[in-house]
């Protein structure tokens, strides 16, 4: 029986709908929404995987920024100031999944050590948790940015352990982005994806425990931890 010390979870697609844009994105460009925010956030990942790899890191807001403008021009959309502004903000205030509160409350309840690990940067993390309401849950608030780069780099991963001094074999990653579970798991984490959507796993060759919801996840931390 592995002693868990701790969990940490993702922050984007995990505690917070990043697609909570398209909204917004569909009053500004009609019937254009979902795919706006669709491109908006493959761009955004990619381009943190391309910076990591080139060691040209940008704070993830700048990032953010730039995948939104690429993702407009490519359906060419009249992205203006006014437009661009309105939905960097909306990124700010991205809404919590309905099982986030439920879930953070339980694991509380038994005073499990919480925390986040994301490519965010602080001042975006600060905002984010804040507007969701459930930045008080959290004992630590780990960002890429310490280590400019991003996951999957192992540099990221390794925020955990030596944050929380305890090794990364005990500490639970929950996340909904199976890569990113998968990238915990490669560095040695207890790691669950939460498949909210029935996605198949990302091919990586590695294995994790996975479950549709948080409170699944929860359940995962019990039966691990009894
Ligand atoms: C994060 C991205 C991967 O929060 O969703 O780190």
């Amino acid at each position: 029986m592995i002693k868990l010390r701790a969990v940490l979870f993702d922050v984007f697609g995990t505690l917070v709908d990043v697609h909570s844009v398209a909204k917004r994105a569909d009053e500004l460009f009609p019937g254009q929404g979902q795919r706006l925010s669709q491109l908006w956030r493959d761009k955004q990942l990619e381009y943190t995987r391309v910076r990591a790899m080139a060691a040209r890191y940008v704070p993830f807001t700048e990032l953010t920024e730039d995948a939104l403008m690429f993702a407009a021009e490519s359906l060419k959309l009249n992205l203006d100031g006014a437009a661009r502004g309105l939905l960097m903000h909306e990124y700010t205030q991205l809404a919590a999944f309905g099982d986030v509160v439920p879930t953070l409350d339980a694991l509380q309840a038994r005073g499990v050590t919480l925390g986040v690990l994301s490519n965010g940067d602080p001042g975006l993390l600060e905002d984010v948790l804040h507007h969701a309401r459930i930045g008080e849950y959290f004992d630590l608030v780990l960002s890429a940015d310490a280590v400019h780069s991003y996951k999957v780099s192992p540099a990221v991963y390794e925020l955990g352990p030596r944050s929380l001094k305890h090794p990364a074999g005990e500490i639970l990653f929950v996340s909904s982005n199976s890569w990113d579970a998968a990238g915990a798991a490669w560095y040695g984490y207890v790691s669950f994806w939460v498949n909210r959507n029935g996605a198949p796993m990302d091919r990586l060759g590695v294995k994790v425990a996975s479950g549709a919801s948080l409170a699944d996840a929860v359940a995962y931390y019990n039966r691990k931890s009894n």
